[in-house]
């Protein structure tokens, strides 16, 4: 299926955050540190992102679950909590639930011809996992994971996988994030960014680029048509 006209011919998804739901995070969270579980899971998430960029900029991979096993020790060691508690919690990345209303708006997107794809710091392993009960399995034509790159977002070269997956300019992808950072890296790199608005929102960094625009979930399911007058045809 192709499409004409000036809108984006494939939409490409950041996955932890943006199509699954972090909230389940601070539950899990809370049954082990009662009264702590946001304070927790936000500094867990944190420390998880913090790591990826030093581990990018120092040139040492390791891949995503290692840098979220480390993250969730160090949480621990700063919150006092002990390693049989942290066990229990260790594997809530694979068990995120989807965003509500995720699957019909991307099946939305589908058949009206948009290419999709979810371009993520996860893991190959851990996608799978994620996606394991989603639901949204199939609506993918690309699943692309950092570890082919070694290298984690917003470094350029996980950008150009999207590039290199499906042939389009990068003007030519819009990318959906709810993570500040990841709408500015993005847009940096010439993706056409709708950065998803969730409860915390920070204002998006400016590092260059054409600046990403707000959206709510129910505006991903125009996205197709947002920076396009011409109709989406199949064939
Ligand atoms: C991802 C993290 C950054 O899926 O949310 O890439």
């Amino acid at each position: 299926m192709t499409r004409s006209g000036k809108g984006p011919g494939a939409v490409f998804f950041d996955l932890y955050g943006t199509l699954l739901n972090l909230g389940r995070l601070d539950a899990e969270c809370e049954a082990i540190a009662p009264g702590r579980g946001a304070e927790v899971a936000a500094a867990w998430r944190s420390e998880q992102l913090r790591l990826t960029w030093l581990r990018t900029i120092a040139g040492a991979w390791a891949d995503f679950e290692v840098v979220t096993a480390d993250a969730l020790a160090s949480t621990g060691q700063r919150f006092g909590l002990a390693p049989a508690l942290l066990d229990q919690v260790a594997g809530t990345f694979d068990r995120l639930p989807p965003r509500a209303g995720a699957e019909p708006v991307l099946r939305g997107l589908r058949e009206a011809g948009l290419v999709l794809g979810i371009l993520s710091n996860g893991s190959e392993a851990m996608i799978e996992r994620a996606l394991d009960g989603s639901g949204l399995r199939n609506v993918f034509d690309h699943v692309l994971s950092v570890d082919s790159v070694r290298r984690y977002k917003p470094d350029p070269a996980v950008y150009q996988l999207a590039v290199d997956a499906t042939g389009l300019a990068p003007a030519s992808i819009a990318f959906v994030t709810a993570n500040d950072w990841d709408a500015a890296g993005a847009a940096a790199f010439g993706f056409d960014v709708a950065w998803l608005q969730v409860p915390g929102s920070k204002l998006a960094p400016r590092l260059g680029g054409r600046s990403p625009r707000s959206v709510n979930w129910a505006d991903v399911g125009h996205i197709g048509s947002a920076r396009s007058d011409t109709a989406p045809t199949q064939g």
